[in-house]
């Protein structure tokens, strides 16, 4: 392999190269991704193989080599082989060699169309200042709680009168209570345990829990890439973070036995969260056939204490995802009525908890 190609492949945007005859002579591994193509089927091909209804693409390309202008388009709207919809802002560059067209240089990048929560920065900043006050006032409750709850057995000690102890009863059970909400809105707070983890035995041990609260009523698909290697994560709480996110799916549901759950796990290259760009990332997706996520909610679903659900806490999403940041990972989520997908990204690499 070329140093070139290799330079190519760490591209993040998608690039193929065209001859004059629009056959494609280079494509680098962030396009094959995104097409969801391979070098192997496509190299050598007319371009109207990199997706399945190529007309607005081809006449593109046409007008680029007629004109040998560079052109750009946003926003193109594609098929994929697949039957995908994904939209793409492309870039066309003719190159001349003594006046001939030589190479058509394209340049793609995605556009993302769908609703996605999470994944832009100015709300990822927000959601952690949310959190960041949320546990300010969570240490500030807890510490006088102590000395209310200390002082209500002190006194339940002298009473009287037994009839006057059911008061202090209250007091140190509403006391409880509200340390247990505080503890729940601190989250997990203990360093992660890092080991060499298998995602398929973490998201199976998920599947039997959910198998199980639901008396066996929901249908489960899998769609798991065996490949996956192992990664550095805190079994224990990748469990409570898959758990949360799938018990969801299992709340939002009309009734168990209309709820399908589908889990899908894929490796990821070039993957970039937050500031980072990772070689290899692996993917988990937890797909649901529910009502989807209620519009005036979707921005807000990662914060603590929203909730949609009655008897909801508010909290699920939110431990959730701390829980995949503190492992240098992301979650994602797309929601449309009949369709919900909540992506995990986790590196595969080694990383540092950041978050405390
Ligand atoms: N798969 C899903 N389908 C529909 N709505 C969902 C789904 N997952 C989460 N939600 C919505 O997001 C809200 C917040 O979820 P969560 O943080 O787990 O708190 P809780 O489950 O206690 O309400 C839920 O109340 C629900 O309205
Ligand atoms: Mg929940």
């Amino acid at each position: 392999m070329t140093q070139q190609q290799d330079i190519l492949d760490n591209l993040s945007t998608g690039v193929i190269a065209l001859d004059a005859q629009l056959r494609i002579t280079a494509i680098n591994a962030s396009a094959q991704a995104l097409m969801e193509v391979s070098e192997a089927r496509v190299l050598g091909q007319d371009a109207g193989q990199l997706c399945a209804e190529p007309g607005e693409l081809l006449a593109t390309l046409r007008q680029v080599t007629t004109d040998r202008t560079p052109l750009a388009r946003r926003g193109m709207s594609l098929t994929l082989h697949s039957g995908a919809p994904i939209h793409l802002d492309l870039f066309a560059t003719p190159i001349l060699l003594e006046g001939e067209l030589e190479t058509l240089l394209l340049e793609l990048q995605p556009v993302d169309r769908l609703q996605r929560i999470s994944r832009e920065e100015g709300m990822q900043q927000a959601q952690e200042t949310t959190r960041a006050v949320i546990r300010g006032l969570a240490h500030e409750i807890k510490n006088p709680l102590g000395g209310v709850r200390g002082a209500a057995q002190l006194l339940a000690r002298e009473l009287p009168d037994d009839g006057l102890a059911e008061y202090t009863r209250v007091i140190i059970r509403e006391a409880d209570r509200l340390r247990d909400l505080v503890d729940r809105l601190l989250g997990p707070h203990h360093q992660l345990e890092l080991s060499m983890i298998n995602v398929h035995e973490v998201i199976e041990h998920v599947r039997n829990l959910i198998d199980a609260e639901s008396d066996q009523r929901v249908t489960i698909s899998r769609d798991y890439d065996p490949s996956l290697p192992d990664l550095p994560g805190d079994r224990t709480q990748l469990i409570q973070a898959v758990l949360n996110i799938m018990r969801n799916a299992l709340q939002a549901a009309a009734s168990p036995e209309q709820c399908h759950i589908c889990l899908r796990t894929r490796s990821q290259r070039q993957y970039t969260i937050g500031a980072h760009r990772h070689r290899l990332v692996c993917r988990i997706d937890i797909t649901d056939n529910g009502p989807g996520i209620p519009e005036e909610l979707q921005q807000s679903i990662f914060v603590p204490m929203v909730t949609g659900r009655a008897d909801g806490t508010g909290l699920g999403l939110s431990i959730a995802q701390s829980i995949i940041n503190r492992h240098g990972g992301q979650l994602e989520c797309e929601s449309e009525p009949g369709r919900t997908r909540f992506s995990i990204y986790l590196p595969m690499e080694r990383h540092n908890d950041t978050t405390s």
